[in-house]
């Protein structure tokens, strides 16, 4: 999605810029821009369609000095990737604007405009709103003023960050809707959509709440909030380490954030357990009265976040005996659903600022549910703002698109939450000690898994010519299946399709043949004598089998079944662990493809449009 960096400084500030959008690329984009303020009080604007690399050839052929400016990466919706249609936008020759997100009634503001004589040099909507805040700069004849004038006009959902070159020293910017940070310098400051794109030069940030419009200055931020009174906001500081967005050793963000899942779900466990309990108190002072009376979970997601939440009902319904249901949250917000009382309404999004997810949330908070809990990766996201209680995940910044140790340390987070509700629902003591013992014990367990990091590779090469494959699972191994194939087909572009195995013969066994690879995860669990049967028909059928079994599961490597032998798991957290293998495998299928695996094509990491 559209990324924005903006700074206010004594030091030229290019550079600035063009590594912040750098490091926003992993958000998915098509084109890149840039506007300066140079020395003689002039707006130098540098747009390309492509890569940031585009964007800074063009600038080392031309410079753009100055020492305040603007930047964005655009990820189309009004408007195909062009240069024309590229951030920054101008009105005439003095004012610019960088925006993210969506106005809903760009074309009816647009004609008014062109009524008045604007000109319009691209299809975005955001042009629309550089023309509206030129026309009240006219009368106001002060940024800050003319932008809040200005969106008093929008609806839809944005982050704008604006320059006037009558104005030199301030930026404005404001959002509603899509995110936007401040970065808090000594004598300068930056904005940004993302805290990524500002750690070379700030570790302290300020998030805008939802209707701000801020006043960014070297030596000072001014904030109003939606009601126009002056508001403070929180300085806090970035808590993961300076090498968060740095690749360091690997050779690609998804890779390095796979080998990062035992020191994450080790993070994601501190504070909250103990050798053999959970602790309550750490999800919130307010949760054990919470918990004592919820008797059903609503369960919203996208995509693996989506997952995630599958996976949660399984434990939920086994160890906690509560009803649960999931739903995608693009499809729960359109339509009626009865609530029973007492429902707790749990959202997992590891970027908290899914748009989808977001609105899913806003309905339900005037729907009669008992309580909002978030289970989030990214701290002062809009999805934790607005929550009544929080788990966050801790899984540190998470730059390939491809999601893994957000999806891992969710699942970690869900079962912990999972036993502390379980125990107000009849769990016995001895059941959390056990299951408490086999959560501390899956760090160890994953680590395992990537010293098979080789093997799977080799058997990655079985892939790479084949257009189709097929994941299945049983159980909570469903949706393992589910997000393994979710994986391969986002980064190698291959066909993939994950049934519930026992689902095979009322369909998908048609499809099975020597060129459909089948791909299953058999822990050892009370459906893995089922899954065995499930194999053999695959089997029968010429199917090539490639199996992610438990050692004592007694599946065997024989002709047409290849057997990758997993440790020894809990069959609770067996879905944890048994997706290593899975991100691995689709991991090396998409480099021997050579597709682009940190930014694969069409998608973006955080999807803030619906
Ligand atoms: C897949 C992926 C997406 C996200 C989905 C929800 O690798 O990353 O399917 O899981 O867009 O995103 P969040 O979790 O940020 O709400």
């Amino acid at each position: 999605m559209c990324g924005i960096v903006g700074a206010v400084s004594q030091r030229d500030v290019e550079g600035i810029l063009l590594e912040g959008l750098r490091r926003l690329e992993y958000r998915g984009y098509d084109s890149a821009g840039l506007a300066t303020l140079n020395g003689e009080g002039n707006i130098h604007r540098a747009r390309e369609v492509g890569k940031v690399a585009a964007l800074a050839d063009a600038l080392a052929a031309q410079p753009s000095p100055g020492t305040i400016g603007i930047a964005h990466t655009r990820w189309a919706t009004h408007g195909e990737p062009s240069q024309s249609n590229a951030h920054p936008h101008m009105s005439g020759e003095r004012l610019a604007i960088v925006h993210n997100g969506i106005i809903e009634n760009y074309q009816e503001l647009r004609d008014q405009l062109r009524a008045e004589g604007y000109q319009f040099t691209s299809q975005t909507d955001t042009e629309v709103v550089a023309h509206l805040i030129e026309k009240f700069y006219r009368t106001e004849q002060d940024l800050f003023k003319a932008v809040t004038a200005a969106i008093g006009q929008l609806r839809g959902a944005y982050a704008l960050a604006v320059l006037h070159a009558d104005e030199p020293d301030r930026l404005v910017v404001c959002r509603e809707g899509s995110p936007l940070v401040i970065g808090v310098g000594i004598g300068e400051n930056f904005i940004a959509s993302d805290q990524l794109a500002l750690l070379p030069v700030t570790d302290r940030f300020m998030v805008l709440e939802e209707g701000d419009i801020a006043d960014i200055r070297r030596d000072q931020i001014s904030i109003l909030d939606r009601n126009g009174e002056p508001a403070e906001r929180d300085v806090n500081r970035f808590e993961h380490g300076q090498d968060a967005a740095d690749k360091g050793e690997y050779r690609h963000f998804m890779l390095k954030e796979i080998h990062e899942q035992p020191a994450v779900i080790k993070t994601t466990m501190e504070g909250r357990l103990t050798d053999s309990h959970v602790l309550e108190q750490a999800l919130g002072t307010e949760a054990g009265k919470l918990l004592e009376d919820v008797r059903h979970v609503q369960i919203i997601a996208c995509g693996t976040s989506y997952h995630a939440g599958m996976v949660a009902r399984y434990w939920i319904e086994e160890l906690a005996g509560v009803p649960c249901s999931v739903e995608v949250a693009s499809e729960f917000r359109y339509r009626k659903h009865v609530i029973q009382k007492d429902t707790l309404f749990l959202c997992i999004s590891q970027s908290g600022e899914t748009a989808d997810t977001l609105a899913a949330l806003r309905q339900a908070k005037k729907s009669g549910f008992r309580a909002a809990l978030a289970v989030c990766n990214v701290p002062g996201s809009s999805l934790v703002r607005e929550s009544d209680l929080v788990i966050m995940t801790h899984a540190g910044p998470e730059i390939g698109v491809a999601s893994t140790k957000a999806f891992t340390t969710q699942l970690t987070a869900l079962l912990i939450f999972t036993l502390a509700l379980a125990r107000h629902n009849g769990l016995t003591e001895e059941k959390e000690v056990e299951i408490v013992q086999a959560l501390r014990q899956v760090p160890g367990q994953v680590a395992e898994v990537l010293a098979l990091d080789a093997d799977i590779q080799q058997l990655s090469e079985a892939f790479v010519d084949k257009n189709h494959s097929l994941f299945l699972g049983r159980g909570s191994q469903y949706p393992v299946a589910l997000e393994g194939a979710l994986r391969l087909k986002e980064i190698s572009y291959i066909h993939a399709e994950a049934y519930p195995a026992g689902e095979l013969k009322h369909g998908p066994l048609a499809l099975v043949d020597s060129e459909m690879p089948v791909v299953t995860v058999a822990p050892n669990n009370d459906l893995v004598e089922k899954l065995k049967s499930n194999l053999e028909e695959v089997r029968a059928r010429g199917g090539e089998l490639f199996v992610f079994a438990d050692r004592e599961a007694n599946v065997k490597t024989e002709d047409g079944i290849h057997v990758m032998q997993i440790p020894p798991v809990h069959p609770i957290t067996a879905p944890i662990v048994y997706t290593v293998p899975l991100q691995l495998l689709s991991y090396h299928v998409a480099v021997l493809k050579g597709t682009d695996v940190d930014q694969p094509r069409n998608l973006a990491k955080s999807v803030t449009v619906e």
